[in-house]
């Protein structure tokens, strides 16, 4: 069985990919402050401390693929220290990318649609980037540096959904309100392209298995574009909410509460057609993840 990093682990995304991939992989996750518990994967402490740590780390490990989630997405963090959001953000893919090329493993590297400024939408893979915050320009510098090397895959994604192995995340927070009858009211003139966790680990398995010929750069979505506000009376409708729980609140109005629209752009979505021609898989619809997300809706577990 191939031997899998995940750096990273305890993340979002990457305790998902774990989870999934101790089915047919041998995995391993790393953490840094927060440890999870994902049952038949171990995980092993990293701190980004210095990259030469990192390689070492990544020597000793020989790992076939590696699939990095590593990364400072908190826009506050990254705009008051640039320098660290460089580093975790760009140094790191950078100097993994280089390894992945030189010694041979896979790396799969993890990217955002905040690399573009949001002016236009439904953004492909030619499109120019633009990123708006101190958190895009890193990751566009990731992306860069990844350009010129082999063995890798950088895989953008629009807004991830649903259960990780901490709070904090939109869909869990919004159930919770609205079990408990709380209305909220949600951005409803900014776009975004929606998906599922359990999709992008799918996407991500698909990587892993992807012949040479397909290494490069690929954006991930759902099918259609939608605003939080869409996408919340969405997430009432299939959980059977009432949708007066959701109101509609403009971007510009969230200026009193530090939030600034010209950060964050308009309309970050998407076209996930390239990924969907060569890899043959169509992106789902935003009702379709919903409801995958409802039916497997285990307390307890994410
Ligand atoms: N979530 C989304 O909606 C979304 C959208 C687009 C792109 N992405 C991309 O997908 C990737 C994963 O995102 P995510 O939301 O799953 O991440 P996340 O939940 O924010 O987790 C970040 C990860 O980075 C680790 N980390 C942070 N600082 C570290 C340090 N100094 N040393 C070592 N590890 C450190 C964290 O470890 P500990 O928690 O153990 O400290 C955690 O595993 C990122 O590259 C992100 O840019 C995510």
């Amino acid at each position: 069985m191939k031997r899998v990093l995940v750096l990273g682990g305890s993340s979002f995304i990457g305790a998902n990919l774990c989870a999934e991939l101790r089915k047919g992989y041998v995995v391993y996750g790393t953490f840094h402050r927060n440890k999870v518990k994902v049952e038949g994967v171990p995980f092993l402490p990293l701190s980004l401390s210095s990259l030469e740590g990192v390689e070492g780390f990544v020597r000793r490990m020989s790992p076939k693929v590696i699939v990095n989630c590593i990364s400072e997405r908190d826009e506050a963090i990254c705009a008051k220290n640039p320098d660290y959001a460089k580093f975790i953000n760009a140094f790191l893919p950078g100097v993994i990318g280089g390894m992945a090329s030189s010694l041979g493993f896979r790396f799969i590297q993890l990217s955002t649609s905040k690399v573009f400024s949001g002016d236009e939408g439904l953004y492909t893979e030619e499109d120019p980037v633009a990123p708006r915050s101190v958190y895009g320009v890193t990751k566009r510098e990731g992306d860069d540096l990844l350009k010129i090397r082999e063995n890798v895959f950088v895989l953008r994604l629009g807004t991830v959904f649903g259960f990780g192995p901490r709070g904090g995340q939109v869909l869990p927070d919004a159930l919770k309100s609205f079990l408990s009858k709380k209305g909220k009211a949600y951005i409803s003139d900014e776009w975004r392209s929606f998906v599922s966790v359990k999709d992008v680990v799918r996407a991500i398995k698909i990587l892993i298995e992807a012949p040479e010929e397909t290494e490069g750069l690929y954006h991930f979505g759902g099918a259609e574009k939608d605003t939080y506000y869409s996408f919340m009376n969405a997430v009432c409708e299939v959980f059977s909410f009432p949708s007066n729980l959701v109101a509609p609140i403009e971007g510009s109005d969230l200026k009193s509460f530090g939030w600034d629209s010209a950060n964050r752009g308009k309309d970050l979505s998407l076209d996930p057609s390239l990924f969907a021609k060569v890899f043959h898989t169509p992106p789902k619809a935003l009702r379709q993840m919903l409801d995958d997300v409802r039916k497997n809706l285990v307390i307890g577990n994410f």
